[in-house]
Parts: C-alpha cells; structure tokens; sequence
C-alpha cells in the first residue's frame, strides 16, 4: 500500500482514488476572466502622435481582413458597383453608381468589346432644358482632344455657334436669302478621279451613289405623303443614270440637281419612256404625276433656292468642327426643316462615305425627331446611317426627346415603327437624361430598363441638369456631366430667357 501523503485538511478525492490506481482527469481550469478588452486598445492621447505629417486620429483605424471569392462578395457589398468601363476618352463627369470618373469613348468600347457595344452610335433622350445638347457638346469638345472632328448636321437652333465660334469656326448658314446652296445630289468625294478609277471601282462607287440618291429621293418624296412605289423608284433611278451620262458610259459623271431630275421627269423623252417601259409619253407622265408634284416643292415652293443648286459650302475636313445652321428655316415650320434635315442626311453621308482610316468622326444630329416625322424613308435613311457607321469610324449622335418621337412615324404596327424600334438597337450607347415618370415607363418598356433604372431616369436625373444615366452595351452609369468653367458659354441655351427676365 502507497503512503498517503495527508494534509491538514484531510486527502482529497483525487489521492483516494491514486491510492486505486485510478486517474480523474484534471479538473479544467476556470478561464482567467478577460477584463472586456478594449477594441481599439492603443488609443492615442489628447494630443494626437507627435512626427511629421502624423496628423490627428483619436484611434488607429482598425483594419478587418475579410477574404471570399468575388462571387460573394457582390452577397456581403451589394451597394458597391465596379466601374468596368476603361478610363479612355472624353471625361465627362462622376459615375455616382461607382464613385469614380466617367469617361465617354465609343469607339474604344466597341473595339475593346465591352459587352453589348457592337457599335460606336449614341442615342440621347432626355425632356426639353434637361442638357443633352450640353453634354453632346461637350462630349464633342473633349473628344477632339483625340483627333476626333466633328459635324453638326443642321444645327436647328444655332445651339452649336458658340462652340464653333469657340474654335475659330464659322458655321455654315442655310436659308432664304444666304449664298449658302447645298445639292443633296451631290457625288461628294466619290466622284473626284472619276476618269482614273478602275471599271470595278467605278460601278461599285456609282452603285453606292444612285443607291443614296434613291433613298433621298423617296424620302422627299415620302415627305409629301405621296408614295413612292417600284414603277416610280424606275423611272427616277433610269432619269439619274441618264442625266449623270452614266447610261452613256461617259467617263466623267455630270453633277445632278433636283430641278434637272425634275425638268426630265416633267419632259420625258421617248428613249426614257421606253427604257421604262411605259405605252406611250401620257402614260409616263399619269404614273409620276405625285413624284414630279413632290419634287417640284422643292423647286418652286417654299424650299425653293436651298437645295436646288449644286453646292457651295465648302466643308474643310481639317477644321475641327463644321456645323450647318438650319436656324433660319424655322419660321417655315417643322416639314420644311425635316426636309431641309434629309437633305443634309444625304449629303452628309456622301461626304463621310468615303473617310480615310483613322480619320475619326462625330457627326451630330441634334433634334432629329424633326426628320423622323416625315415618315418611313426618312426613318430608313437614318437606319441606313447607323448601319454604316462601324466601316467608316464614325461616332453617330442622335438627340431625340422620348422614344415614342421615333414611332410616331406610322401605325403601331408598322414597318416604320419596327424600324423605328430598331433604330434603338443600332445604337448600343443610350444615354437616358431626365424624363417625367410617363415617359419613364414608355422607356423602361422599350428599353428593358430595371426598376432601380427607371428611378434614376425619373427621380435623379429629372433633378438636375445634365445628369443622365448611360446604358453602354450592357453597364449601366449614373452620370453628372460636369461642366468647367470653359464649358459654361459653350452650353448654356437658355441665354433668350435669362435675357428676357433680366429686362426692367
Ligand atoms: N451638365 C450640365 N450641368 C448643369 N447645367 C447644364 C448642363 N448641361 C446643360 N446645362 C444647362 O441646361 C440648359 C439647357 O441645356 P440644353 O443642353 O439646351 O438642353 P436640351 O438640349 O436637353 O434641351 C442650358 O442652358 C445649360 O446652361
Ligand atoms: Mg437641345
């Protein structure tokens, strides 16, 4: 037996059952009980760390590390969006949905891939006075700074002469009275060298001329309500061939005018009868009876003396911004500019089709909801444009102030309007300024647009001037274009107004 080894308050159970050979376990320990520790243990005393530069802080920030895969941390930071656009292009302003930068580059987005940019086009909504042709100006403005150059075509509201102005430019003015004459029917540079293209080049520029020229003429003609089916669309396609002299095979084409299409519509010869293959002269002249009436307005009604002389605006590529003021058609009313509008589109598009690689530019068509009015062609001929616009380089600005503008052009269910809807898709940029809630819905509904979008179109943006929330592809911005101080000249419209109040 084991000597027990007593002590004054007797053995305890442990050593009893030692003597036995068995072992308790040891009785575990109470914790230590933590005084409840201070978080931010190391406070820093009333008089801040002494040092350079240390600043003040009444305690060190303490740094928590969290580590997840960045699928959840979307689930743990649901308010915290990344800013997936590069920083390239013209900075516009802040992205409240990022808390950085905003810089606006189209064309570097579609050739960076960013989702759902297949084109550089940019479409602007926004309600009267909300700043969309403020923030195309500027966007316009800071692009030069990359080379790009700009075309305004038809400035309807002489909004961008202070801008040019800015840049040494004087705008080119078109209206009664102004030695100013723009030929829609003009070649444009598809017609320089003529006489020294290739056989095959030679078609294939003549077959892009008379295809514009096609288009323009049954948007004219579209314009009237008067319509302009395949027996039409013969005669003046055969007409233009004859007068160009490209029926003849002449090596150099003769420039074209509206008034020459339509003398030799008016005075056809029997070559032309026949080469449509009418009965006789009458029959000729019954079946284009609506397409020479709607030609003729612009020969001898009020349109007369604009657009019927071949063109002296002599547009220099070089200058970093051209503009063609439309101002003073205004008080002719809303046709005669949407007319004027899809003249300049045509003439426009001939002096871009043929633009250099690397030459890059903007071409703006501010309140363009004018020239989609006037129907179905003049719908076509904008789509027509947006098409283009990946092959030449160009950025294409449409303004507009609510997308149902756009479908007004037909019946609900259309074809115009289904281009019309399409038009939409032909711009992957959308840039959604302030609007009413009414409008909000007709936009979410076209758009696809998220509840939270929508508020930020009806709620954020109707707030305050030049805010905007832009859909590039697939990312979404809140944006607040920023003007500086040299922006606030360029931009301001409400010049007329302000004016006015100022008035004893
Ligand atoms: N980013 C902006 N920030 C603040 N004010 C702006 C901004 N853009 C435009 N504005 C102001 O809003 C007014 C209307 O702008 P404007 O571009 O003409 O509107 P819209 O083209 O939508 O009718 C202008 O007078 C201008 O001073
Ligand atoms: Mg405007």
């Amino acid at each position: 037996m084991r000597q027990s080894r007593g002590t004054a308050a007797g053995r305890g159970l442990a050593h009893l059952m030692a003597d036995f050979d068995h072992r308790l376990p040891p009785t575990p320990r109470p914790p230590a009980r933590r005084a409840d520790r201070d978080p931010f243990g190391s406070t820093v005393g009333r008089h801040g760390r002494a040092g350079t530069a240390a600043g003040w802080a009444a305690v060190p920030a303490p740094l928590a590390v969290y580590r997840m895969t960045t699928e959840q941390v979307g689930g743990v930071w649901p308010f915290i969006a990344g800013n997936g656009l590069s920083s390239s292009g013209a900075l516009l302003g802040i992205d409240y949905l990022s808390g950085g930068a905003f810089a606006a580059d189209p064309i570097g987005w579609t050739l960076d891939g960013v989702a759902g940019v297949t084109n550089p086009n940019m479409i602007f909504f926004g309600a009267p006075g909300r700043g969309k042709s403020g923030t195309v100006k500027m966007f316009a403005l800071r692009q030069m700074a990359y080379g790009y150059r700009t075309l305004v075509l038809g400035d309807v509201k002489d909004e961008y002469a202070p801008l040019c102005g800015a840049l040494g430019v004087e705008p080119h003015a078109v209206g009664h009275g102004l030695p100013a004459r723009i030929n829609p029917l003009d070649f444009g540079p598809l017609g320089n060298d003529w006489t020294s293209l290739s056989r095959a080049e030679a078609q294939r520029r003549a077959a892009m001329v008379f295809a514009r020229w096609l288009l323009l003429v049954k948007g004219l003609v579209g314009s009237q309500s008067v319509s302009f089916g395949p027996t039409a669309e013969t005669a003046v396609g055969q007409v233009l061939r004859d007068v160009t002299g490209y029926s003849d095979g002449a090596d150099r084409l003769r420039e074209v005018t509206i008034p020459q299409l339509w003398h030799a519509l008016r005075e056809p010869g029997d070559m032309l009868v026949d080469a449509c293959r009418y009965a006789d002269r009458q029959h000729f002249l019954d079946d284009t009876r609506a397409v020479r009436d709607a030609l003729g307005a612009l020969v001898t009604g009020h349109l007369a003396g604009l657009f019927d002389a071949p063109t002296t605006v002599q547009v220099d590529w070089r200058a970093p911004i051209q503009s063609l003021s439309l101002s003073r058609l205004e008080p002719l009313g809303d046709q005669a500019v949407g007319v004027a509008l899809t003249c300049l589109n045509s003439w426009g598009r001939a002096m871009t089709q043929l633009a250099e690689p690397g030459d890059l530019r903007i071409v703006i068509r501010d309140e363009c909801w004018k020239q989609m009015r006037l129907g179905t062609d003049a719908v076509k001929s904008l789509d027509a444009d947006l098409r283009l616009s990946r092959n030449d380089g160009c950025i294409q600005v449409v303004v507009a102030h609510k997308p149902s503008d756009m479908l007004t052009v037909g019946d609900a269910d259309s074809q115009a309007v289904a281009i019309a809807r399409d038009l939409l898709h032909l711009c992957a940029t959308k840039v959604l300024l302030g609007q009413d809630e009414q409008i909000g819905d007709e936009l979410s509904g076209l758009l696809g647009l998220s509840p939270m979008a929508e508020r930020i179109v009806t709620d954020w943006a109707a707030a305050g001037r030049g805010r905007a929330l832009w859909m590039v592809g697939s990312h979404v911005a809140k944006v607040q274009t920023v003007r500086t101080s040299v922006d606030l000249a360029l931009t301001d419209t409400n010049d007329a107004i302000t004016h006015q109040a100022d008035r004893p």
